[in-house]
């Protein structure tokens, strides 16, 4: 049995003040761990603060993104073992947003996933076509092909521990989600690729999360999907109640 992941990504919003009050309502009231997973991916300013606040209770803290490399001169940006100081656990790695506004490659989000790994944080790697790869019936080609680049050179083990979230472009923000049956659609793909790939035993064990308009009234049916093991949500994460209503759905 996969046990859910129920992750919210901030990105780029909340300011102390705001994460504060919501990580205060939300640390004891999310299920037990054993239950479910509840993560947080917080801006990074917030991180130190939000891991010290959460510390023995069920809610997880996670960033939204890191280099690669463990020190340098690459001005502006946040290593691996830096986020372990911290006490962080996992990271978002090759969201869509990274992805298109910051030209992340295929290439880079692999050598961002052995980073987590060296550094024992556990990766939360996106996936997803735009509008106009569904349009050209690309889906499929595009998010094995994701996923099997990101996947390698990983250890069976490490592949095995891997959250992959499947979020459609074109679904993001948008209001605009995709069906639970088309979501599940690729979802079963990437296992079935993951077989393919890896192991019959590592694609039955992977997490496979989707992510984009995920809110309250949708989660259940979402997250209820044979191949669907939780949930990377934006804009319905902002709020504690919401989130709540979220990972009582991962239950
Ligand atoms: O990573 C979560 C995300 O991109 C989905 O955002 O606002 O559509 O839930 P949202």
């Amino acid at each position: 049995m996969r046990k859910q992941v129920i992750a919210g990504n901030w990105k780029m919003n909340k300011n102390h003040r705001e994460a504060e009050d919501f990580i205060q309502t939300a640390k004891n009231e999310v299920p037990s761990s054993d239950q479910v997973e509840s993560v947080i991916c917080a801006p990074f300013p917030f991180l130190q603060k939000l891991v010290e606040e959460t510390k023995g209770t069920s809610l997880k803290i996670g960033a939204q993104n890191m280099h690669f490399e463990e020190s340098g001169a690459f001005t502006g940006e946040v290593s691996p073992v830096m986020l372990k100081e911290l006490g962080v656990e996992y990271v978002v790695l090759g969201h869509s947003e990274r992805r298109e506004i910051f030209k992340e490659t295929d290439e880079e989000v692999n050598k961002k996933v052995h980073a987590a790994f060296k550094h024992g944080l556990t990766p939360i790697v996106c996936v997803g076509e735009s509008l106009e790869q569904r349009e050209a019936n690309e889906t499929m080609t595009v998010v094995e092909n994701q996923v099997k680049k990101a996947f390698e050179g990983l250890t069976d083990e490490q592949s095995q521990q891997v959250i992959i979230a499947y979020e459609p472009i074109w679904a993001i923000g948008t209001g605009r989600t995709a069906t639970a049956e088309q979501a599940n659609e690729v979802c079963s793909h990437i296992r079935k690729a993951v077989a393919d790939f890896v192991s019959a035993g590592v694609a039955e064990a992977v997490r496979i999360q989707y992510g984009g308009s995920v809110k309250p009234a949708n989660v259940e049916e979402i997250v209820g999907q044979s191949d669907i093991d939780g949930a990377l949500v934006g804009g319905a994460s902002l709020e504690a109640d919401s989130f709540l209503k979220l990972v009582e759905a991962g239950k």
